[in-house]
């Protein structure tokens, strides 16, 4: 333990001695075998593979944000979320969405090291199995739920986890022991209900039904577990990691009918040289606006820029996916507390401060929401054929292999299309009650819906008029359809019947938002919706593993089209949205291309 802590701190010390331009000038010329763009969540991962698997290598990981290893509001899990909006999120924002009255959606991204990881809600889950043997079907060999599974699991350690999880992996998962007392009414409830089945175990390849969610939490500090304090202390000083870094292009060279990645260009000018490869890791929206900065991508886009195309790869930026959301909240019993209360009272908040510094559990541990993972048939507590026809009239017609498969597996019982998630404090739209509100002091939970596959697809790309450095133009296409609103609709009416059922009816006081009176009908949910919907941060597949002919970006070995040694590894490699909460999803892309990497590498020496 010792040990891995100094190992971390040496490999910190480049980087915090480091810090912004004055180190990347030091590094001018320095040339590396692997030049990885984006120590996030897949970036730290690789990078730390590649370090251990390949000792005779030299690695860099380039990261635009800061480290934040000591900050609270990332380790501590109960407060989570609190980093939203701050200086370490890029916070992007769409362009006004025309179906939401030209509302514009915020998306935080991590802008530290650990990336999105480190500013994650810390639900630790997996899609259905069925959705991963998909990849593989598509055209990617070696891609399906036995190998995914497998990969995920080498990222993980879960502590008290079912039979078959990961026992040896960097990143801690268990089941958190703060427990929100009222929160144990959900399952009954809802389990109650259109025969939902119990399901703690969601994470095997089984999501379906309802049950409390495993967090990333190293069982030791009772801190968040993510790629920057999980991975990184394991690698060997042959990774060097420079933060406060941006990377502004990869340049490449022309080699026979390909391109060949010979480094990349800082956003100061500075050149770093890669003599094996570059990967990109920075994210689903920017690593294909990297792509295209460096002249990679579709025609009308690189001219609009003013960028010398290099490679015609029209799926880059495209096929943008999002899990999208609305929540209603309730107001709690008072004999139940919930996590609220270390936000109002201050006496009450030191003491729980005070157990967690006493490693005792408290709210500050909380991070474990009770979640139903459901198909159409248990939302609407019928048949799904109306959700099923919108879905064919909003996709008649469409080749794309991504909608073809959105409504092969519309009706399939173990694919999950809607998620909900139960809150252990208040989560909603208008806000918790402030102060001289007499509703300030009460306890409340949401009741997050959300929709897993919805059938508008988005794109993200530079943004011509400041393609560098200006926030991308990322346009999801939020409920451009019927399916998606009615899909959102037909939740939003499920979950209030949840709360009508016992023993969770007891639970509650009343509807806080948006209030009994407020919404009858389903006009009066609609317009809730187009004001409330939120997205869970989750988007994928800008760059898909897929083949170039269905809109694909990178091969099966995650290799650029056109080029020789560029890879993608990161989450908008996946090829069609998973219905889970991604981090696993990305760890074990990040833990399969490092397993193939590293072959490879061996292979050629
Ligand atoms: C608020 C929030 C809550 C979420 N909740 C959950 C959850 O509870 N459970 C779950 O499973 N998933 C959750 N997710 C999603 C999950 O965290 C992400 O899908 C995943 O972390 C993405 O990993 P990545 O490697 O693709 O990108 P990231 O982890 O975002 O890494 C990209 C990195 O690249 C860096 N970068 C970008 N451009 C450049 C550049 N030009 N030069 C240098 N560096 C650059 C960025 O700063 C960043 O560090 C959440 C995400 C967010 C934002
Ligand atoms: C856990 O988080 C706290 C709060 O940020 C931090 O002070 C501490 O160093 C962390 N512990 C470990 C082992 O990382
Ligand atoms: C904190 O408590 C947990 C049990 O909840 C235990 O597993 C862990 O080892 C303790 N950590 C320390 C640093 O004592
Ligand atoms: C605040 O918390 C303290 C300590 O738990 C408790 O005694 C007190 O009743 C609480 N006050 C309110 C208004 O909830
Ligand atoms: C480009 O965007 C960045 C970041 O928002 C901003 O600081 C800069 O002024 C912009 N440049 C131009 C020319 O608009």
């Amino acid at each position: 333990m010792v040990r891995l802590l100094l190992y971390s701190a040496q490999v910190l010390a480049v980087t915090v001695a480091g810090v912004g331009a004055q180190s990347s000038k030091s590094l001018a010329g320095n040339t590396y075998d692997y030049v990885i763009v984006g120590g996030g969540t897949a970036g730290l991962a690789l990078a730390t593979r590649l370090s251990l698997g390949l000792p005779n290598t030299k690695i860099i990981v380039i990261e635009a944000g800061a480290s934040g290893l000591h900050e609270d509001g990332i380790n501590v899990p109960g407060l989570k979320g609190s980093t939203i909006g701050g200086k370490y999120d890029w916070f992007f924002p769409t362009i006004p969405q025309k179906a939401l009255n030209d509302r514009v959606v915020f998306n935080p991204r991590g802008k530290v090291l650990g990336g999105s990881s480190a500013l994650n809600l810390i639900t630790w889950d997996r899609p259905a199995a069925r959705e991963i043997d998909k990849w593989k079907e598509l055209g990617n060999p070696g891609w399906g739920w036995k190998e995914m599974e497998a990969a995920m699991e080498r990222a993980e350690t879960f502590v008290g986890g079912p039979p078959g999880s990961g026992t040896n992996g960097p990143v801690y998962a268990l089941y958190n022991r703060q427990q929100a007392t009222f929160l144990e009414a959900v399952a009954p409830a809802v389990s109650s209900l259109h025969g939902i089945p119990l399901n703690s175990d969601s994470i095997q390849g089984n999501p379906i039904g309802i049950g409390f969610q495993p967090t990333n939490v190293n069982p030791m500090s009772y801190n968040r577990s993510y790629s920057a304090n999980a991975y990184l202390p394991k690698a060997k000083s042959n990774l060097v990691v420079l933060t406060e870094t941006r990377v502004a292009k990869v340049n490449l060279k022309k080699s026979g009918k390909l391109q060949r990645a010979t480094g990349v260009t800082l956003t100061d000018g500075i050149v770093i040289t890669a003599r094996k490869e570059v990967i990109l890791s920075a994210g689903s929206i920017q690593s294909p606006n990297l792509l295209e900065l460096s002249g990679i991508g579709r025609t009308d886009i690189l001219k609009a820029a003013k960028i010398k195309q290099l490679i015609d790869l029209p799926g880059v930026g495209e096929n943008y996916q999002e899990h999208i959301l609305v929540s209603i909240s309730y107001q709690i019993r008072d004999d139940f507390i919930t996590g609220d209360r270390i936000n109002y009272n201050a006496t009450y908040r030191e003491e729980q401060w005070n157990r967690r510094l006493n490693n005792q559990s408290s709210w500050f541990d909380d991070a474990r929401f009770s979640i139903l993972f459901a198909n159409w048939k248990q939302i609407i507590g019928g048949s799904d054929k109306n959700q099923v026809a919108l879905a064919r009239s909003a996709l008649a017609g469409s080749k794309d292999v991504g909608h073809k498969w959105k409504l092969e597996q519309l009706s399939d019982p173990k694919i999950p299309q809607i998620e909900m998630i139960f809150t252990s404090r208040y989560f909603g739209n208008k806000g918790y009650p402030p102060v001289g509100s007499p509703l300030r002091g009460k306890g409340y939970m949401a009741i997050i819906a959300g929709l897993m596959h919805p059938i508008a697809t988005g794109s993200v790309h530079i943004d011509p008029a400041n393609a560098t450095l200006g926030n991308p133009i990322i346009d999801p296409k939020f409920l451009n359809n019927e399916y998606d609103i009615q899909g959102l609709i037909h939740a939003l009416k499920f979950a209030r019947k949840i709360f009508q059922t016992e023993p969770l009816k007891s639970v509650v006081v009343e509807e806080y938002e948006p209030g009994l009176d407020a919404v009858k009908t389903d006009a009066d949910w609609r317009n809730y919706l187009l004001k409330n919907m939120g997205i869970i941060f989750h988007p994928m597949c800008t760059a898909a593993m897929l083949p170039k002919k269905d809109g694909g970006v990178v091969d099966p070995k995650l290799v650029v089209y056109g080029t020789e040694n560029l890879r993608v590894v990161d989450a908008s490699v996946i090829p069609v949205q998973v219905s889970a909460h991604p981090q696993t999803v990305v760890y074990g892309i990040a833990e399969k291309a490092a397993e193939f990497i590293i072959k490879e590498a061996k292979g050629k020496l």
